[in-house]
């Protein structure tokens, strides 16, 4: 028997009075998948991962999850777990009593849970589990949100902006927890607003950019389609370099970045092979190669290029998140 999508969506819009904030979306997450879902503040990140959650219904379009179609009625089939704009947490309780307090209550529904004291080592909170929520940071509440999530050991995760608010020990223990679910079969999908944060966790990702998708894939193929990037290249003989650039075919010299250019520092436009076929040129001339790279990294150059707009509606994305 074909196990069934964890999310399967077609079509989906979703309006706020005149505000669109999901139009024609398609979304297919399969089980093991660590899907991402990439944009801009406004694009409709949350809009579309409430749906998943069961808090808002589809004004159009067919979405299904863990197999199973949703309706009219907001409410998803057992298995979903996950929150969006922060998880909803007793702040005079601890971390400790809030989950026992949401285990006590999943008891009566038949499903496994996870132990308590074993959640929270899993997201690194063991040492403050008996502190009161009401003084945690908001990376602390991001991971205590993720424990409770884990209690249910969900068949689909949503989290969204998991890595808001978290230091590096915080995102390690977070990216770990992830990786652990999906390698279980376990479907997540999760949301940034920077392409950095989800490259090295997804493996495919949804751009939405204003209410659509603009690219669904795998991050392999996002990275090709930023085309002709400007590289950063640091030589031993920057004169010789930048007249070798200019004598490249494909390959223009441009001013760098922000004016920072030290003299050492030659910045080229143009495709990858071009760029080849300058450090082929530069080694026969003799001329050392001491750094090279992308100004800005290829998936991030395909995303800006993806979710560019026109200036004039850059003013009706607005409610702008904490970053
Ligand atoms: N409850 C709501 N009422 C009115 N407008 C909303 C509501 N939720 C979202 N929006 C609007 O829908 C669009 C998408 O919002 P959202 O899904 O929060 O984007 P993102 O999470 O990508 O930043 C925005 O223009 C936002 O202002
Ligand atoms: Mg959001």
């Amino acid at each position: 028997m074909e196990i069934p999508p964890a999310v399967r969506a077609r079509g989906i819009t979703k309006a706020f009075s005149e505000v669109l904030a999901l139009e024609g979306v398609d979304l297919d997450v399969a089980g093991g998948q660590v899907h991402g879902l990439v944009g801009p503040n406004g694009a409709g990140k949350t809009t579309l991962l409430g749906l998943l959650l069961g808090l808002a219904v589809a004004d159009n379009g067919s979405l299904e999850i863990l197999g199973t179609p949703v309706g009219r009625t907001p409410a998803v089939p057992d298995g979903v777990a996950g929150f969006v704009d922060g998880p909803g947490l007793y702040p005079s309780l601890t971390a400790r009593q809030n989950l026992a307090a949401l285990a006590s209550l999943r008891r009566h529904d038949a499903v496994s849970t996870v132990d308590v004291g074993e959640a929270l080592e899993q997201v690194g909170l063991t040492d403050v589990a008996d502190d009161r929520v009401r003084g945690f940071s908001l990376g602390m509440r991001q991971r205590l949100g993720l424990a409770a999530a884990l209690l249910t050991r969900p068949r689909l995760l949503v989290l969204d902006e998991p890595a808001n608010g978290l230091d590096p020990a915080g995102k390690r223990h977070v990216h770990r927890v992830i990786t652990e679910l999906a390698a279980d079969g376990a479907a997540v999908v999760l949301s940034s607003h920077r392409m950095d944060d989800l490259a090295a966790l997804c493996s495919e990702v949804t751009i939405l950019a204003t209410g659509r998708a603009v690219f669904s894939g795998p991050v392999s193929k996002l990275a090709a389609e930023s085309g002709d990037l400007d590289y950063r290249l640091v030589t031993t003989d920057p004169e010789a370099a930048k007249r070798l650039a200019g004598e490249t075919p494909g390959l223009r010299v441009v001013p760098g970045p922000d004016g920072r250019r030290t003299d050492a520092e030659l910045v080229v436009h143009g495709p990858a092979p071009a760029l080849d076929e300058l450090v082929v040129r530069l080694v026969g001339a003799g001329v050392a190669l001491r750094e090279l790279g992308p100004v800005v990294p290829p998936l991030e150059a395909a995303f800006l290029s993806l979710t560019e707009q026109p200036a004039d509606l850059s003013q009706q994305t607005g409610q702008e998140e904490s970053r």
